[in-house]
């Protein structure tokens, strides 16, 4: 193996947290939870071939936080009290026994929640019609619920919730670290984005008032969880209803969001684009993971979006990612990192996995 591949194999720390290597599972939801959101002994084993396979770091699913408006899907965990967080003991605990770092994502769908047992109706920044259709291979079907605009005490509610979450996430299931989901089309993305937050308070406006409920979480649930446990934040311009979203103000936004996150201590950010080499912006431009470490540069970046090939994940390296995370290439190499050291060929991912519904199948168990 020559130098530049190595890199991807040299350890890291995270916030005083060894990472024995640059390559991390994406975080994808699979809605195999029971339906009132325990994670189960299927998940335990689908988590635990990531650990095993030589993944250094493995982020969960989306998480919900409360149980009011924040679930998004029919059998998607949570981590909202006692029974959900000890729930997940066991699949923390299979990560952690190949030596793999264990991060809880933690979300609230907002306008995007799609199947949702404790309310009927949606919440998000202001009532503006959702974009795009549910997702059917989560149980969705014809167009979002068009949501009520948030209260000041639905604010403080959610972001309390996503601290308290943070606690029993580390404190009850053991978890190393927290992520919180601030990007694609979810609730705090939905502050962040002019179109779906059109408020004229102090949560509205100007991209430093769209992204204040995204910094304020980070700092409930660092106050909570304490300066010893890696807290970061998934960041995006495009959405799971909205693929080719761009922020208005380009790279001043970057500087805003990332040098922001950067100033609140965040100590990793991730990165998401559909192609993470990409320009973000401008032709030629530079990548969203090239700003995030011009902005960001003690924060340790994740990176992800079609990175699963050798070539790939070295050249994101190199273009300001610490670490790469794989989805779609993980779910079809649960070892894919021991693959790329091994120099084997990968398996190509095959999408027939995730229908007719995401959850996760027999077929995958046995890989
Ligand atoms: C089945 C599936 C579920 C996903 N669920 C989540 C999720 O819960 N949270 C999240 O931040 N991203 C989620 N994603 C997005 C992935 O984290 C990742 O951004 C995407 O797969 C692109 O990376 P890739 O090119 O390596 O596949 C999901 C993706 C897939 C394929």
């Amino acid at each position: 193996m020559n130098s530049d591949t190595s890199a991807l194999f040299a350890p890291i720390d995270i916030n005083g947290h060894a990472v024995k290597n640059r390559f991390s599972v994406a975080p994808m939801t699979r809605i195999t939870a029971t339906e009132d959101g325990r994670a189960t002994e299927t998940m335990t084993r689908y988590y635990e071939r990531f650990a095993r396979g030589g993944f250094g770091t493995v982020i969960t699913e989306g998480i919900y936080v409360d149980q009011a408006f924040s679930q998004g899907y029919v059998h998607q965990p949570g981590m909202t009290d006692d029974v959900q967080a000890n729930a997940w003991k066991s699949v923390v605990r299979g990560i952690k026994a190949h030596g793999a770092l264990a991060i809880a994502q933690l979300m609230h769908a907002g306008a995007l929640a799609q199947g949702n047992r404790f309310r009927d109706a949606t919440v998000g920044p202001s009532s503006v019609q959702p974009k795009g259709e549910q997702m059917k291979f989560y149980h969705g079907k014809d167009r979002y619920a068009l949501p009520a605009p948030m209260t000041e005490t639905q604010i403080a509610d959610a972001i309390g919730s996503f601290a308290a979450s943070a606690a029993r996430a580390v404190v009850m299931a053991g978890f190393d670290g927290i992520e919180i989901h601030g990007a694609n089309g979810y609730l705090l993305d939905q502050f962040l984005t002019d179109y779906s937050n059109t408020r004229s308070d102090r949560w509205g406006g100007a991209t430093e008032n769209r992204l204040r409920l995204i910094l304020e979480t980070f700092n409930a649930v660092r106050a909570k969880v304490g300066d010893q446990i890696p807290v970061g934040v998934r960041i995006s311009q495009g959405k799971v209803n909205d693929y080719h979203h761009k922020w208005s103000g380009a790279e001043r936004d970057a500087e805003i969001i990332f040098g922001s996150l950067a100033d609140a201590g965040a100590d990793f950010i991730h990165v998401t684009e559909f192609e993470a080499w990409q320009p973000a912006f401008a032709p030629r431009g530079p990548s969203l993971m090239h700003l995030a470490k011009r902005y960001a540069p003690k924060a340790t970046i994740f990176a992800n979006g079609s990175l699963h090939t050798i070539e790939r994940a070295v050249d994101a390296l190199n273009d300001g990612a610490d670490i790469v995370t794989i989805g779609r290439g993980a779910l079809a190499n649960p070892d894919l990192p021991k693959r790329l050291s091994d120099r084997r060929v990968l398996d190509d991912f095959d999408p027939t996995i995730l229908g007719p519904v995401a959850d996760i199948k027999a077929s995958e168990l046995a890989m």
